[in-house]
């Protein structure tokens, strides 16, 4: 450090030399376009303008100068230490543009991505689909009853007044249960909920109003109408009085209550083993209420412009049904229906494909929502 005295020359101090000052401000002014990151800046910053940087040391050498010196080595130093100061706000201001640009890259936000990491699932259609319409008839006063799907061919045929040589007992609809031994057992898988009927009739007490909803199998190929599992919900009513006013009356209340109001209901003539008289209920076509028939302008996708849509059978439970579940037929009378759980789904949603309720895409059933 050089002592105060009058014969002092700012240039003989080495520290204050225009050659060294630039020399210092250039090795500033390197350090600070080489700084790559705001940190390396950081120190670029201490070591060439902190407070025991070369040029802020040679700063304090000027106080020790004659005054007629001071003027033009505090310009000097002045000026080379505003460059470093300015070139370091300069690259700062790149630095922490680049830093923030880089940060909208690398932390940006997908929000397109797939926000529901364990997607919640939704209840089948079919299972709701039927618990509404057995709501419906729980709301004219019906329990719902339940009934085994692997069933004694007891309850699922000869009760029902099949006879043994019935066609839907041959092997073409029913799959036979074998025994352990490979030999009949005497079990199917029910082919519809009608064996509830029976259950229902011998474990209850009398009057019985029911209505079952299930699972029922037969032996067909899988197509678009077609699956070899499907859902019935059975209906039964066994009570003193019954007559088919009161089975038209609870059908068309069910109508209403799934389709909407004003929808006529049709009986056709049919037969089953455990129903006489026996009838195919229909519905007016909720779509196109009967005015696509006979017009091919207006083709109706959903009833195939028949006007009417098939629902499933019913009738006036047979005697022979009756006391084959110990029902005094003197005294009571009764009727069933059996309606079809896919159907109505189709119907009611306008889904076109049965594979579509079998396959278990979880896409098909969530469009559904979770309807409880
Ligand atoms: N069990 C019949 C079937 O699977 C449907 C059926 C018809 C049920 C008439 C009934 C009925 O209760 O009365 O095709």
């Amino acid at each position: 450090m050089s002592a105060s005295n009058n014969s002092y020359d700012p240039v003989e101090v080495t520290s204050l030399h225009p050659d060294e000052v630039a020399r210092m401000r250039d090795e500033a002014l390197a350090a600070i376009a080489g700084a790559a990151s705001l940190a390396d800046l950081k120190e670029v910053r201490l070591a060439h303008a902190g407070d025991r940087s070369p040029l802020a040391l040679a700063n304090r050498e000027i106080g020790a100068l004659q005054p007629t010196a001071r003027a033009d080595a505090g310009k000097r130093v002045g000026g080379a230490r505003r460059e470093v100061s300015e070139a370091l706000k300069a690259r700062q201001a790149v630095l922490e543009e680049e830093r923030d640009s880089r940060v909208l890259v690398e932390e940006a936000v997908d929000v397109t991505l797939p926000w529901d990491r364990a997607p919640r699932g939704a209840r089948h259609p079919l299972t709701t689909v039927a618990e509404r319409m057995a709501d419906i008839f729980v709301g004219m006063g019906f329990e719902v009853a339940e009934g085994p799907e692997v069933e004694a061919e007891w309850f699922n045929f000869d009760a029902l007044n099949f006879l043994p040589d019935h066609p839907a007992r041959t092997m073409q609809d029913t799959f036979f249960v074998e025994s352990r031994t490979g030999g009949e057992s005497g079990l199917v898988l029910r082919t519809h909920t009608s064996p509830v009927q029976i259950r229902a009739l011998l474990g209850r007490e009398l009057p019985v109003y029911v209505v079952a909803p299930g699972k029922t199998f037969r032996t067909d190929e899988l197509d678009a109408t077609h699956s070899p599992v499907f859902h019935q919900l059975e209906g039964l009513v066994v009570d003193e009085g019954i007559t088919l006013a009161h089975l038209r009356g609870a059908i068309d209340a069910f109508v209403e209550g799934m389709f909407g109001s004003g929808l006529r209901t049709r009986f056709r003539p049919s037969y089953f083993p455990f129903t006489e008289p026996s009838a195919e209920v229909d519905m007016e076509c909720f779509v196109c209420r009967g005015a696509s028939v006979g017009d091919p302008d207006r083709p109706c996708r959903t009833c195939s412009s028949e006007g009417w849509i098939e629902l499933g059978g019913c009738g006036v439970v047979n005697p022979r049904v009756l006391t084959a579940a110990g029902v005094d037929t003197g005294r009571y009378s009764g009727w069933a229906f059996g309606l079809g759980v896919e159907r109505t789904l189709m119907f009611a949603h306008g889904v076109q494909d049965m594979h579509d309720m079998v396959e278990g895409d979880v896409r098909f059933t969530s469009a559904f929502g979770m309807e409880i």
